[in-house]
C-alpha cells in the first residue's frame, strides 16, 4: 500500500486557519479521501496534556528551551500514536500546525537558534516531514485585531507584537526557502477569496498525486 500524504496548515494567530480545516477535508473528500484530521500541539491523548500545560497562561515565564522540549515531547507521543500509524495504513493526515510552527514560535518568536530546532526535528522526525503546508499569512496587527475577540487568551495569544512579527518573518523565510512545500496563502483576502485559494492548493496537489507516474 502507497504510504499517506502528510499536509499541515500554518500562521500566526487570527489567520484563519481553523476555519479553512474544514474545507480542505471537503476539498480532499471530494477527491475520495477520507483524511485523518489532527493537530499540534496535541493530536493524541499525552500530547494534549502536555497542550494543557504549553497554552497554561498560569506557566507564563516557563524557559524557552522547556518549552522546545515540551513542543517536540508532544510532538514524538503525536508521530508515534497518530501521524505514524496513518500514515503507514495509508490515510492521509491533516495536521493543524506541525514543526513549522516551531521553527516560527520559538525560533522566529523567542529568538531560540534554528540550528538546535533543527537538531530536534531530525531526532523526533527522522525523515518524516510535511508533503504540503498551507501557510496562511497576513499583517500581524491584522491577525492581533482578529484573535483579540478572544476573552481568554492562552499563553502564546497574550504575546506581543513584535513577537508575533518575529514568527511572521520566520514564517515568510521558510516559505521563500521551500517554496515548493509550503504555499503562501494572503490570509488577508475576503474569506471566500482565501477558500477559494486553499481548494485550489489542494485540488492541484491532489492531481499530481493522482497524476500516473513516470
Ligand atoms: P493553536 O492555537 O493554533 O491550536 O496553536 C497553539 C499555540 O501553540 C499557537 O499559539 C502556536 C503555538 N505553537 C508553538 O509555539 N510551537 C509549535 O511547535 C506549535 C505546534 C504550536
Amino acid at each position: 500500500m502507497a504510504p499517506g500524504k502528510f499536509i499541515t496548515l500554518e500562521g500566526i494567530e487570527g489567520a484563519g486557519k481553523s476555519t479553512q480545516l474544514g474545507l480542505v477535508r471537503a476539498s480532499l473528500e471530494h477527491l475520495g479521501l477520507s483524511p485523518v484530521m489532527t493537530r499540534e500541539p496535541g493530536g493524541a491523548p499525552i500530547a494534549e496534556r502536555l497542550r494543557r500545560v504549553l497554552l497554561d497562561p498560569a506557566c507564563q515565564g516557563m524557559a524557552a528551551d522547556a518549552e522546545l522540549l515540551l513542543m517536540f515531547a508532544a510532538r514524538a507521543e503525536h508521530i508515534a500514536k497518530t501521524i505514524r500509524p496513518a500514515l503507514v495504513r495509508g490515510d492521509w493526515v491533516v495536521c493543524d500546525r506541525f514543526t513549522d510552527a516551531t521553527y516560527a514560535y520559538q525560533g522566529g518568536g523567542r529568538g531560540l537558534d534554528p540550528a538546535r530546532i533543527a537538531i530536534l526535528e531530525a531526532f523526533v522526525q527522522g525523515s518524516l516531514r510535511p508533503d504540503l503546508t498551507l501557510l496562511f499569512d497576513l499583517p500581524v496587527a491584522l491577525g492581533l485585531e482578529r484573535a483579540g475577540k478572544r476573552s481568554r487568551p492562552d499563553r502564546f495569544e497574550a504575546e506581543t507584537a513584535s513577537f508575533f512579527e518575529g514568527t511572521r518573518a520566520a514564517y515568510l523565510a521558510r516559505a521563500r526557502s521551500e517554496p515548493g512545500r509550503i504555499r503562501v496563502i494572503d490570509a488577508s483576502a475576503p474569506l471566500p477569496v482565501v477558500s477559494l485559494a486553499v481548494a485550489a492548493e489542494i485540488s492541484a496537489f491532489g492531481a499530481a498525486w493522482r497524476a500516473p507516474r513516470p
